[in-house]
């Protein structure tokens, strides 16, 4: 049986880059695949957010899962901690992760910056509570960016850990499911930063609630160079601006690299632009305006969550058990 895990953080406003490295795909796979996906608060909170900012970015993103496509009926949506279970696993977590291990993890270094005496240990331990979402639900598979596959590593470390420490086969080895191109959406402002909500410069990204005259304004103001198109994604070589919005165009449209650059072969971005911004307004134009109508209505947001929850607790705890068991905690 195949099931798949993702987690969503609830911080500052979903892009583009969100939409199409991650929500996309994830709209894709609930066909397939038995899908769990989460709002990850508790992930959150290992960097600084404001209470009452948390609230309302916990249900925008809930709104923003369904508006890009995924069926909460389908599919379990749920917010970490109302599913106390993923803290209690991630602390068994952290006595079987060891301190190398975790010394090794790239974000943590990026995240925690120069002065990391001064980072949480919540950001330190981060990747053990993602081992636990995954494993709480024993996923076989996670939908995962390049810059998570640390973190899927190390998942599968722990699990194999854990399974030889206990002398138990409890916990698959979670395989990454990597998309295709285009995925991988660049800042509009430098294409060799990813695009990303901690960018000081709105105009760096195309946030999935933008109108049209907003998505036209920063793709007009959208970096390029002073070359024509090339006819083959050879010639994109050492061209990152062009490179990221013909890849944007690629992955909006449905086309591949080869068909975009033999469509706008010799042309001059100007013209490009313009197209670009049809097709990501009619792409993301209804999107937004189904977040904006879900977002009106937190009640009806707050019921997915807590049906999702009620769903998730209901597969998480007979796994916790089985995990207590193991482990010789007394269940009285
Ligand atoms: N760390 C992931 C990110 O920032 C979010 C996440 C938390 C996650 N738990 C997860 C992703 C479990 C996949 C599976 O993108």
């Amino acid at each position: 049986m195949s099931r798949i895990f993702s987690g969503v953080q609830p911080t500052g406003d979903l892009h583009l880059g969100n939409y199409l490295g991650a929500l996309r795909n994830w709209v894709a796979l609930q066909h397939d695949y038995e899908c769990i996906y989460c709002i990850v608060d508790m992930h959150a909170i290992t960097m600084w957010q404001e209470p009452e900012l948390l609230t309302p970015a916990t249900r925008e993103v809930t709104a923003g899962l369904i508006a890009a496509g995924l069926d909460p009926k389908n599919n379990v949506i749920f917010n970490q901690s109302a599913v106390p279970a993923h803290a209690e696993l991630a602390w068994i977590f952290n006595c079987v992760a060891r301190l190398g291990w975790l010394n090794r993890m790239t974000q943590f270094k990026d995240k925690a910056g120069k002065n990391r005496e001064n980072a949480s240990v919540g950001l330190y331990a981060y990747p053990n509570l993602m081992a636990a979402d995954i494993l709480l639900y024993k996923a076989t598979h996670v939908p995962v960016g390049e810059d998570q596959k640390q973190h899927l590593e190390l998942t599968r470390d722990i699990a194999q850990k854990f399974n030889n420490d206990f002398g138990v086969e409890l916990f698959p080895l979670t395989e990454p499911l990597i998309f295709g191109e285009g995925t991988r959406v660049m800042s509009l402002r430098d294409g060799a930063n990813k695009m990303s909500k901690s960018d000081p410069s709105e105009n760096s990204r195309i946030n999935m609630t933008d109108g049209p005259d907003e998505i036209a304004r920063k793709i007009k103001k959208a970096k390029s160079d002073s070359e024509l198109l090339p006819s083959e994604p050879k010639g994109l070589e050492g061209r990152p601006e062009a490179a990221n919005l013909m890849g944007i165009y690629a992955a909006l449209s449905d086309k591949t690299l080869t068909e975009v650059c033999i469509e706008f072969e010799g042309q001059q971005f100007s013209a490009f632009k313009e197209t670009l911004t049809e097709v990501a307004v009619a792409v993301l134009g209804p999107i937004a305006n189904e977040m904006a109508r879900l977002v009106a209505d937190p009640g009806y947001l707050n019921n997915v969550l807590k049906d999702g929850s009620e769903r998730a607790k209901a597969i998480a705890e007979p796994i916790l058990a089985e995990v207590y068991d193991a482990v010789g905690f007394l269940r009285p």
